[in-house]
């Protein structure tokens, strides 16, 4: 029987500087595809995967907006109470189905932009000695059931560390952390080695993990050591191989689309995607 999986960390401390000005004072967490922030998105695909503790890594940057995502998922009393006072159940359905119990969402801060390993690491007294889940906001998923629901259901035999995976082109290969898989049956492949961001014609596989993760706490032995990897950065890549060998490692591909929401083009095409699913529009 592998360890259940209640908890989820959500790096959100990027600058979003590819999306300014609206990012000047909105967290890009925050940009909406259609009519939800791109930080509710992944907390209900936790949700829908069974979790229910969520944390947040944001930034220590008093002017980065975070504090609004703080904001987001708490009760807003006031609005609630006009919603309700006006009759609007539909509004006020928004407000309350699909959030998590804002006492189960914990916020610590990332003080340095030292990467995505780093980012991880700084959650490691509140997600302690279990396994937990890892979702990058950025990397929006159209999938029913969702992606981490997906991926726990693999999880629950085969243990381990797992993360989505997607075929890439071979010139992409530089933007993602990288599997080298000695089985692969089409749908989960067990990985041997992973490499961050190996340059086109360097990499080992096209199979690149797309910004979702289930792990062991064993991660953080590794973070610990802080070391550096690829753009100088603390990489989550590079503990996932450090571990390799030791525990099973396994990349999944998803039933259903993923949106690079980190990118214009990918955030348009989120937009179009959701909406063309929604009878309302
Ligand atoms: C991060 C990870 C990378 C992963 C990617 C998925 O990179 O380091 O391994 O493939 O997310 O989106 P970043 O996009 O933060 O550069």
């Amino acid at each position: 029987m592998v360890k259940a999986v209640t908890k989820a960390v959500f790096p959100v401390a990027g600058l979003g500087t590819r999306f300014l000005p609206a990012t000047k004072v909105l967290p890009k967490e925050m940009l909406p595809v259609v009519d939800k922030p791109l930080i509710q998105y992944a907390v209900e695909e936790a949700l829908d995967a069974g979790i229910n503790e969520m944390i947040m890594i944001t930034s220590l940057n008093q002017s980065s907006g975070k504090n609004l995502i703080e904001s987001h998922f708490q009760t807003a009393e006031e609005l609630e109470a006009t919603l309700l006072q006006r009759g609007k159940t539909a509004e006020l359905n928004f407000l309350r189905d699909d959030f998590p119990n804002p006492q189960k969402i914990s916020f610590t801060h990332q003080d340095e932009p030292l990467g995505l390993g780093h980012a991880v690491w700084c959650a490691k007294d509140l997600v302690g000695d279990e396994p937990f889940a890892v979702l990058l906001p950025d990397d929006l998923m159209q999938a029913k059931p969702g992606c981490l629901k997906q991926m726990m259901d693999v999880y629950n035999n085969t243990g381990g560390n797992i993360v989505a995976i997607e075929e890439v082109a071979e010139e992409l290969t530089g933007r993602y952390g990288i599997l080298d898989v000695d089985e692969d049956d089409g749908r989960l492949a067990r990985a041997r080695g992973l490499v961050e961001k190996p340059a086109a014609g360097e990499a080992p596989s096209r199979l690149a993990i797309i910004g979702r993760y289930i792990l062991q706490p064993e991660v953080f032995h590794h973070l610990d050591k802080k070391m550096t990897g690829a753009g100088g950065e603390i990489q989550l890549t590079d503990a996932l191989a450090a571990m390799l060998g030791g525990i099973p490692f396994h990349g999944l591909r998803i039933d259903g689309r993923r949106f690079d929401c980190g990118s214009k083009r990918g955030f348009v095409e989120a937009n179009s995607a959701f909406a063309a699913e929604r009878s309302d529009l």
